[in-house]
């Protein structure tokens, strides 16, 4: 009898350990690292979970509250990768912007909304100022010119993309961020129309269509499209994207120093009247030296900078 217990005991001890190392990796492998192998969605989160981001200042378009407010919380969706990797046999169709697909829009050129273009480049003239937005779109097959591959060690995930002249001055920044002891990642970079327009869809999926509209980029509109853009995330956000970045000590060094290296806060905050986005403390965009400076000593954005729409 003592010996039935015994045997007893020992499996249900058997049992408990195996479910806590099997709980164990899933924890584990649910944390982002360029280790994970995952070609993925850009922006991710410790937990997979698009609402453990939070965002303590964020601003409130919709006059409701805003605490879960996010860039694009649908690339936080691991179990949807999105971004193709290098050497992806992506053919690009069409010259044109997959605008077929786009929800009435006639002119409606609402903030919220998704106007009709101005006009479409279907090639990179390599313009470092060159303005996508909302009114200003690229072509579908647009590619941009000198993009080099991203070593492993900056990306959350792997064989990420960018302009060379941007990679290069982005190493520099994360060197001397590392200087002053901060861990930061890329959890996105160039995205091709078809990545856009799974990021697209899926936060209207998410997020409803109004709310996507501020966050997220229709395919064609999307400056990550020009190989210019980054997401930088960090380990004290848990390698999510918050809102209240600037007020963590590394996102504060981003946003004081930035321009020298030729980068802008491209959706500061409080001017969604003007890039048609939500402050997105973590969106970078190069622009070069001279005018990153001038943008963000003035307070500016690129499209008052280069005085477009
Ligand atoms: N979140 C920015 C606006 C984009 O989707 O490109
Ligand atoms: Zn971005």
């Amino acid at each position: 009898m003592r010996k039935r217990t015994f045997m007893i005991c020992f499996i249900v001890i058997l049992i408990v350990c195996a479910v806590l190392v099997i709980g164990g990796c899933g924890a584990h492998q649910a944390v982002p690292s360029e280790a994970s192998g995952g070609e993925g969605a850009d922006a991710v989160t410790a937990s997979g979970d698009d609402d453990n981001i939070t965002d303590a200042n964020a601003e409130d378009p919709d006059g409701s509250d805003a605490s879960d407010v996010t860039d694009e919380p649908d690339e936080s969706d691991k179990t949807n990768p999105v971004h193709e990797p290098a050497g992806s046999d992506e053919k690009p169709a069409a010259d044109e912007t997959d605008d077929k697909d786009a929800p009435s829009r006639g002119d409606d050129r609402s903030i919220r909304g998704i106007p009709d273009a101005i006009d479409t480049r279907s090639s990179d003239d390599g313009d470092l100022l060159v303005v996508v937005n909302k009114y200003h779109a690229v072509s579908k097959n647009y590619k941009p010119k000198d993009l080099v591959t991203i070593d492993d060690k900056y990306g959350t995930w792997k064989n990420m993309e960018l302009k060379s002249e941007a990679y290069e001055a982005y190493k520099t920044l994360y060197k001397d961020a590392k200087a002053q002891g901060f861990d930061l990642k890329l959890c996105s970079a160039t995205r091709t129309y078809n990545t856009q327009k799974t990021l697209y869809t899926n936060a209207v999926k998410n997020k409803g269509r109004e709310t996507a509209n501020i966050r997220s980029a229709y395919p064609g509109r999307s400056e990550h499209h020009t190989g210019l853009a980054i997401d930088v995330t960090s380990a004290s956000m848990g390698w999510g994207l918050k809102q209240d970045f600037a007020d963590y000590p590394d996102g504060k060094w981003i946003n004081d120093h930035c321009q020298e290296y030729g980068f802008i806060i491209r959706y500061p905050k409080g001017k969604t009247d003007i890039t048609g986005y939500a402050y997105e403390p973590w969106h970078l965009r190069y622009v070069g030296v001279d005018a990153a400076t001038y943008i963000m000593e003035n307070g500016l954005t690129l499209e008052e900078y280069v005085g477009v729409e």
